[in-house]
């Protein structure tokens, strides 16, 4: 069980004092002392295995002695100078090995920023830019980020968007293909069509196809509860789109660099994305996003349309450009497969032993664990799921959950099987703890997550 003391309870204690409660979502008292491959300590020397990646970022593990080494090599050279104003060879090296490795043999272009909000929202502005229409259409549950455009095109939850008023006119949204929980038919088979449908439906009776810009999706959605659509859906999508000329925007911050069991998300579909946007995993836990997409799209807007001064840091830029060479050089796209495919074959038997577990699913190393009050109504349990993962943290293991209920699996991908078992004999346990009520009322206090 792990230990804590004053030292980190003081801090935790300041920071409630000094940081806006915006910028956090509790999950435990776990205060980062130091990091490497998939293991995290804390300040008072307890050692976790890392299930979060802080949020699917860090897919090449902690502190990769070549990210490492590139980062510190290059803080010796110089630290920074905008890439706005003056060149540098790791940002150009990095766009051109980005359009090398995302999916589409066609004239690419890049453009860099700091966080996955603002690739989603820059991929936005690109698509009105280029196509002169104003309409967006976004998922229900999806997540893009919080800056003022990303919000407007997010359905995640009514909270995120709370009190902020008219947000980017002209988003529509409409509800992503469900398997477990249909939202549009009670039988949750071809749960897509009943989507696909609602989609003709809103360009039959709110907006003409002819004015619409954009449709931006997660391939996987991620934050809404890791829920993998049949490849159908957004093949017979693109039919529609490229029908009326809207641009498809796929949203890989989550999914890309080998997460999901593939290099990129969208390559599962037989069309390729006009424009994607990425982050998250790109630079190994550097700050750093970008935005890929054909040439003439992004072409068709000009300086400072999407310009800012830190954006393609060189530090990140060759981080990046390490990251990219290790996914390649460690085969993690193929680790990915095969420990998620190990994963959720383990996850399935548990599943036949815990009532709790009302369903498994995932792609690659994005899995999600979905624990209900009862299989058949499929309530969410959301105290059970946050006592879970308050079980699994006290027998060290980093494990969080999202949409309230959903158990979220996003190891490093250089993990072994022998740490991904170690790790799900932890997760076993804490469910089984939790199911024979040895966790208590008193965690839910502490833990809030998302
Ligand atoms: C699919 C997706 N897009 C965008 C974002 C926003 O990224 P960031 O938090 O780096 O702004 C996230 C973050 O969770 C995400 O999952």
């Amino acid at each position: 069980m792990v230990k804590i003391t004053s030292k980190t309870n003081d801090i935790i204690e300041k920071e409630a004092k000094y940081l806006s409660y915006t910028t956090r979502v509790p999950y435990f008292p776990l205060v980062v002392d130091k990091a490497k491959g998939v293991y995290v300590t804390d300040i008072e020397g307890n050692e976790f295995i890392d299930f979060l990646s802080s949020a699917a970022v860090l897919n090449t593990g902690h502190n990769h002695p070549k990210v490492e080494e590139v980062v510190i090599e290059q803080a010796h050279k110089f630290l920074h100078y905008t890439p706005a104003y003056m060149y540098h060879q790791p940002h150009t090296e990095l766009a051109e090995k980005l359009i090398e490795i995302t999916p589409g043999n066609f004239d690419k272009r890049v453009a860099f920023a700091i966080s996955g909000s603002v690739a989603a929202e820059g991929a936005v502005k690109a698509a009105k830019a280029y196509t002169r229409r104003n309409h967006i259409v976004s998922f229900m549950r999806s997540y893009h980020g919080t800056t003022y455009g990303s919000l407007s095109v997010s359905g995640y939850s009514s909270q995120m968007r709370r009190n902020q008023g008219t947000l980017m006119p002209d988003v529509h949204f409409v509800p992503y293909p469900d398997n477990y929980r249909c939202s549009l038919n009670d039988t949750n088979s071809y749960c897509y069509q009943e989507c696909l449908k609602h989609i003709r439906l809103l360009f039959e009776t709110v907006v003409s196809p002819e004015e619409v810009a954009a449709i931006i999706f997660e391939p996987v959605q991620g934050d809404g509860g890791i829920l993998v659509p049949e490849v159908e859906f957004f093949n017979e999508l693109h039919k529609i789109c490229a029908k009326h000329g809207i641009l498809m925007i796929a949203d890989e911050v989550q999914t890309g660099f080998g997460r999901t069991g593939k290099l990129f998300a969208s390559e599962r579909y037989d069309f390729v994305p006009d424009i994607i946007a990425l982050g998250k995993a790109i630079a190994s836990g550097m700050p750093l996003s970008a935005i890929v997409a054909r040439a003439e799209i992004m072409e068709s807007w000009g300086a400072p349309q999407f310009m800012f001064n830190t954006a393609g840091n060189v530090l990140s830029c060759r981080a990046a450009l390490a990251t990219i060479e290790i996914i390649e050089e460690e085969n993690l796209v193929a680790n990915a497969v095969t420990i998620g495919d190990y994963m959720i074959n383990r996850f399935n038997h548990m599943k036949d032993k815990y009532e709790c577990i009302g369903d498994v699913r995932g792609l690659g190393l994005l899995i999600g664990l979905d624990i209900v009050k009862d299989r058949s109504t499929k309530e969410r349990d959301i105290e059970k799921t946050k006592k879970i993962c308050w079980r699994s943290w006290e027998t060290g293991l980093i494990l969080a959950f999202f949409s309230s209920s959903v158990l979220r699996i996003c190891p490093p991908l250089i993990i072994t099987l022998e740490q991904a078992e170690h790790a799900l004999d932890i997760i076993e346990s804490a469910i089984s703890d939790v199911e024979k009520g040895r966790v208590s009322d008193d965690v839910l206090q502490s833990i809030k997550g998302w």
